[in-house]
């Protein structure tokens, strides 16, 4: 192994950056090149890569999105465009490459280590939807972005005496609501993995409101309802409380990374690199309880995520 690549693909996340800057140094330490593919798999693809030193990755650990740039390639997923990748590897003399993405950069970082590259993935996005690592780099931010927006939200919330929606981001999956909700506070949290009723949110609200709180806070998952406007209207005519919906949408992709985040990703970065190092392939780093770990990347795409049953009930518990 001498020439190692690196690529972020997919939705971007907070600390992708980190993880780019300690792929890139601990590779350099190590005695590897390093090149940088721009906008992931289509850089691949078209041969849009660049040479990376020390300093092209200097002041970037604290910077959200993604210095390579991202992008989402349909090409990649057809013969002839993963046939053009395989191509622009050898010209290049790339031995291997980190992909920083989520599940779909996984499932091409599969392919190509089934084409013989050897690769390592860094779980990178907000969703925290990869079941075999506890965190993925970016969760942690979104959280806390979505923590403000709460907390302002709240004021102006108990200011009027309204019920306030607010709905956020994670695809199929419940996490960002659930410990966004359970660390601000909120009294209702709709996650697609259970169901729901309106009429039990409009009691709670109503419950609420009989034992003198001035606000509401719904939090509520990306693609639950078809129509979020409709549920604040019915929740409004139901209760009787004026509801307002705030969409947070890519603010939560953005943003300075938190100290969690640029940990996270410069020691699974890290670990990326020995492996590397090692000549091991088709791996993808997570982490259990505080100790990075790491696997092999077709068995982890096969781990169903499930939702934190204990969190679940605990936020409805202290939200009565
Ligand atoms: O996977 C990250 C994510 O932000 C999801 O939470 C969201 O559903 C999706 O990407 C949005 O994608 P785009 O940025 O392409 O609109």
């Amino acid at each position: 192994m001498q020439k190692i690549g690196v690529l972020t693909s997919g939705g971007d996340s907070p600390g992708m950056n980190a993880a780019i800057r300690a792929v890139v140094r601990a590779a350099i330490y190590n005695g590897l090149k390093v090149v940088g593919i721009k906008r992931g798999y289509e850089g691949l693809i078209n041969g849009d890569i660049e040479n990376m030193s020390l300093s092209s990755v200097a002041d970037i650990i604290h910077r959200g999105g993604t210095m390579l740039r991202t992008a989402r390639s349909e090409e990649f997923k057809t013969e002839k465009g993963f046939n053009k990748a395989l191509n622009v590897i050898n010209i290049f003399g790339i031995d291997g490459i980190v992909v920083i993405g989520g599940d779909g950069s996984f499932k091409g970082a599969e392919k190509l280590s089934q084409a013989g590259i050897p690769t390592i993935g860094l779980p990178g996005t907000i969703d925290n939807d990869l079941a075999y690592t506890e965190y993925t780099i970016g969760f942690d931010t979104a959280v806390n972005t979505v923590l403000n927006a709460i907390s302002n939200i709240r004021d102006t919330s108990t200011s009027h005496g309204r019920a306030n929606i607010i709905e956020v981001m994670g695809r199929h999956c419940g996490d960002i609501a659930l410990y966004a909700g359970l660390a601000g506070g909120a009294e209702s949290i709709i996650v697609p993995e259970e169901n729901f009723s309106s009429d039990e949110i409009c009691k709670r609200l109503i419950q609420g409101r009989n034992r003198g709180k001035l606000h509401s806070i719904i939090i509520l998952a990306e693609g639950v309802v078809k129509n979020s406007y409709e549920l604040a209207e019915e929740i409004e005519e139901k209760t009787g409380i004026e509801t307002k919906l705030t969409i947070l949408g890519h603010i939560q992709r953005g943003g300075s990374p938190t100290a969690f985040d640029r940990i996270l990703a410069s020691r699974m970065a890290g670990r990326a690199v020995e492996l590397m190092l090692q000549n091991k392939s088709s791996r993808v780093i997570g982490i259990k309880g505080s100790e990075i770990i790491d696997m092999d990347i077709s068995e982890a795409l096969t781990i169903e995520k499930k939702l934190n049953q204990d969190m679940y009930r605990l936020a409805k518990v202290l939200s009565i």
